[in-house]
């Protein structure tokens, strides 16, 4: 277990102690160990990691030290902070839309491995060194995620098909990556992709040296945990039953569910106003951003001087700390009625998307990350 900065004892510990004004980010390199584990043991094949779910080096540094060696980037400012990490680092450029100055830079990093989901995406790569992956990138209509990718990335299968071939006859490595939308909880999205992976191989005639099953792995935001492990297995299963001996090999790359959980945010109330309306010192402008587009996640809880509050409760509109009116989380706390000024809400499974979504609004935004053994 890796951490540049110094161990407290718990969340607790510090948040009686330490906690001054700001919102503090409780990190676990323990969790985070965890779930990386987790995939290691549950999922057969590559794990890599997407970075743009939380880039900072204290999850990099410890993705590395855990041994990780591949990540997926979406920027060459993305492949610098990996490499900063890990010198050694392989990295997945699956962004498929990038400008030719990106694509000059990702080259002279030495990307491995590059998403494309269109022809034009293609020819603008140039010349690349024979053997180079292509991860031709399918979208499909599937249901069971929070939101979708395939407004924006993907081609349907016909065009999968000639991509598959146009790679294969410029002496390229043919490969097939999709990406089942954010927060996919359901294993038969997955389970349809490879399906039409399956058919879209068969038809192009040609075999896929890797399927990238993306990240959308889902984590915990109510009271239901999440199943990764029958997520993996159904993977694991469909690539067999439909590939046999011709099983592309496996990859994917989780951000949320690798990254969420080994982070809980402290917030603090600053203000009640009239009838159940409260003030925090961070809002969708800072870490909770994502809460206004994937709704407001149940895993949260008051606390005052080292006791979680109990007792009856009521809806609260939430707002953040900025001067904006629309600076309010999308749907009320649930919170004891016994709330005061001063008092702590802390939200649990915050690791992805939070600090690589927060502005510095207002002056408002940052916030102090602490490093602990134990929530
Ligand atoms: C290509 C790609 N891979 C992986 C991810 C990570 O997805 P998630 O955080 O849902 O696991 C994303 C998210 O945008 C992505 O665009």
């Amino acid at each position: 277990m890796y951490s540049s900065l110094p161990i407290s004892s718990s969340l607790h510990a510090h948040l009686w102690q330490s906690y001054s004004d700001r919102p503090v980010l409780y990190f676990s390199p323990k969790v985070l160990h965890e779930s990386y584990q987790r995939f290691l043991l549950g999922f057969d094949g590559l794990v890599t990691y997407a970075v743009k779910a939380n880039a900072s080096s204290l999850v990099l540094d410890n993705l590395a030290s855990a041994g990780l060696t591949t990540f997926d980037v979406a920027s060459p400012a993305e492949m610098q902070t990996v490499r900063a990490a890990l010198p050694s680092a392989v990295l997945h450029y699956h962004n498929p839309v990038r400008s030719l100055v990106e694509i000059a830079e990702a080259k002279r990093f030495g990307v491995q491995s590059w998403a494309v989901d269109s022809q034009t995406e293609l020819d603008k790569l140039g010349a690349l060194a024979t053997g180079t992956e292509i991860a031709v990138r399918l979208h499909i209509p599937v249901a069971g995620a929070a939101y979708d990718f395939g407004e924006k990335f993907g081609a349907g299968p016909e065009q999968v098909v000639a991509l598959l071939r146009r790679v294969k006859q410029r002496g390229l490595t043919p490969s097939l990556t999709f990406h089942p939308g954010t927060q996919c909880t359901d294993p038969a999205a997955w389970v349809r992709y490879i399906e039409v992976a399956h058919a879209v191989s068969q038809r192009a005639e040609v075999d896929l040296e890797r399927v990238n099953v993306g990240g959308g792995f889902a984590v915990w935001r109510d009271r239901q945990a999440p199943d990764l492990e029958r997520v993996f297995t159904q993977i694991s299963d469909c690539v067999k039953a439909l590939f046999g001996e011709k099983s592309p090999a496996l990859v994917c790359e989780p951000g949320r569910a690798m990254v969420a959980s080994a982070f809980t945010l402290a917030t603090q109330i600053k203000a009640l106003r009239g009838l159940r309306t409260v003030f925090l010192n961070d809002g969708v402008y800072g870490l909770l951003s994502e809460f206004r587009d994937l709704g407001v996640s149940q895993r949260y809880q008051a606390w005052r001087a080292g006791s979680k509050l109990a007792g009856p409760s009521a809806a609260y509109t939430v707002f953040g700390p900025t001067c904006d009116s629309i600076d309010k989380l999308p749907s009320p706390l649930h919170l004891p009625k016994s709330i005061q000024e001063g008092d702590y809400l802390l939200f649990s499974e915050i690791g992805a998307y939070s600090l690589s979504l927060a502005t510095a609004f207002n002056g408002y935004g940052g916030c102090e990350i602490v490093a602990v053994t134990d929530f």
